[in-house]
């Protein structure tokens, strides 16, 4: 294939189609003319049907590919108003500001955590989930104001896939669908206030945007100090602390397991009458080397919520999670949901339930799984084999790994680094609890927070590649 003039609907458009794959030749030159900024954000594009006749493909191979970048973000489209070209820009972080001498770029690559690879979302797969749940479902169920607690049909799919995968104790009627962990940690820290609880006790790191959410909740933030085995480093929580914020399986930012003899003093603690324990699971799935970390809750069903979400698994933009409440506190939970208006959307929930009991679950799980494997073991072997002068740890679960540098390099300067290189890049200390909180113990970092999982497949080893040489470039 030649490059290629395209003049479909008043639109000159020069594509270099190169290569024996149309489809990909296709998206690959659509990606760079965005990427160059010969294509702008807004841009409309010819129709299917004309850039099909114009450059010589069948229809279906640039709906394909037009489908494709759409899914990953770089176009965008909506039934009846075509397709354009979608906003790019990832917000570069304020702490990533390129210094003097720094050239400046828009971020086009991202490593930040928080996502899952968003263009990895089965999308046949939930449609078909969507399809045959609408289907068999009853009118009522689905039309009408649905169970404020979730949909049984979900409850009994979560309460199955929880126990079996998991290792949850939890039966259907004290599960509680919410708005992924945020609306759940939200309602966690409304009920701790009915009953007169005022402090939380967090992790010392942590992630910002939940701190924010149980301060706006009214609640007092008291710091566990956390090291490389977990939170609680010096062991229960201080005084005064009605509840406590863990994330056992893989602390976050740390990635470190909460160990065995801190997950008994935690339940211990709970169990004496102290307070209650939210255990936030959020990348529970995605464990690589070792057996599984099953569910601290399963140690003390009264004492401790288990918490899920969607957000990893699938995407953050489905916002649905799940908690597993003691038995005692499920009709409360509910009726703060019924008061306050927080109610799921039946059709999402009914589409989990359908994609759970069909085994679309469990099947992308594994998918993933695999695939981030294989991307967390390039990103570390590069990280080795490029720049032998930082550490990588946390690396045995989760969408994220922690880069430690040397003392003397500044996060910022490598973030700045990288942004000058179009690469979105986290640090450590964003993780740490601040004024407001308090602070556990002595600073951790400088460390990155380098999210693996958030760019589509095709933009990762180019990501790696500018990660590599930004901290080349830092570390001098
Ligand atoms: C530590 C942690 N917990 C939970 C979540 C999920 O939050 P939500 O379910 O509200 O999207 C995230 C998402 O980034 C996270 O980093």
């Amino acid at each position: 294939m030649q490059g290629t003039w395209a003049t479909s609907a008043g639109l000159d458009l020069h594509l270099e189609l190169s290569g024996t794959r149309p489809r990909a030749a296709l998206e690959s030159a659509l990606r760079e003319a965005v990427r160059s900024g010969r294509l702008a954000a807004g841009t409309a594009l010819p129709s299917s049907r004309a850039l099909a006749a114009d450059l010589g493909l069948a229809r279906n191979t640039v709906a394909d590919a037009y489908g494709q970048l759409v899914a990953e973000g770089w176009l965008a489209a909506r039934h009846g108003s075509g397709t354009w070209v979608a906003e790019q820009t990832v917000p570069v972080p304020a702490a990533g500001r390129p210094q003097a001498g720094v050239a400046s770029a828009r971020a086009w690559y991202d490593l930040r955590p928080g996502f899952p690879d968003l263009s990895a979302f089965p999308r046949a797969a939930w449609m078909a989930a969507a399809r045959r749940g609408l289907a068999a479902a009853p009118a009522r169920s689905l039309l009408g104001y649905s169970d404020v607690q979730g949909l049984p049909v979900l409850r009994t799919a979560l309460a199955e896939y929880l126990a079996r995968a998991r290792g949850v104790s939890v039966v259907p009627e004290r599960i509680v669908v919410c708005a992924g962990f945020s609306q759940g940690l939200e309602l966690l820290c409304d009920l701790l206030r009915t009953k007169g609880e005022r402090t939380l006790a967090i992790e010392a790191y942590g992630h910002p945007g939940h701190r924010q959410i149980a301060m706006s909740a009214g609640m007092r933030l008291v710091p566990v100090p956390v090291d490389d085995r977990g939170a609680m480093a010096g062991g229960v929580p201080p005084d005064g602390a009605g509840a406590m914020l863990l994330t056992p399986a893989h602390q976050y930012p740390l990635g470190v397991a909460l160990a065995p003899q801190r997950r008994r003093l935690a339940v211990d603690w709970a169990a004496a009458g102290n307070g209650l324990i939210i255990e936030d699971d959020y990348d529970g799935e995605f464990r690589y080397d070792r057996q599984a970390v099953g569910a601290l809750q399963s140690l003390a069903p009264d004492h401790v919520v288990y918490a899920g979400t969607a957000s990893k698994s699938l995407v953050p933009g489905l916002r649905l999670g799940w908690l597993a409440v003691p038995d005692r506190l499920a009709r409360d939970i509910t009726e703060i949901k019924r008061a306050t208006g927080r109610v799921s959307s039946s059709f999402d929930q009914l589409t989990l339930a359908e994609f759970i009991n069909s085994g679309g679950y469990d099947r992308q799980v594994r998918r993933a799984r695999l695939a981030y494997r294989t991307r967390r073991d390039w990103l570390v072997s590069e990280l080795r084999r490029q720049v032998p002068g930082v550490s990588v740890a946390g690396i045995a679960a989760g969408l994220h790994v922690i880069v430690r540098l040397p003392a003397e390099v500044a996060e910022e300067d490598v973030i700045a680094r990288a942004a000058g290189r179009g690469l979105a890049l986290e640090g450590l200390a964003s993780c740490r609890a601040g004024e407001a909180g308090g602070v556990g113990g002595p600073g951790l970092g400088p460390a990155l927070v380098v999210g693996y999982a958030t760019p589509p497949g095709h933009a990762f080893s180019t990501a790696v590649a500018r990660l590599c040489a930004a901290l080349r470039d830092a570390l001098g």
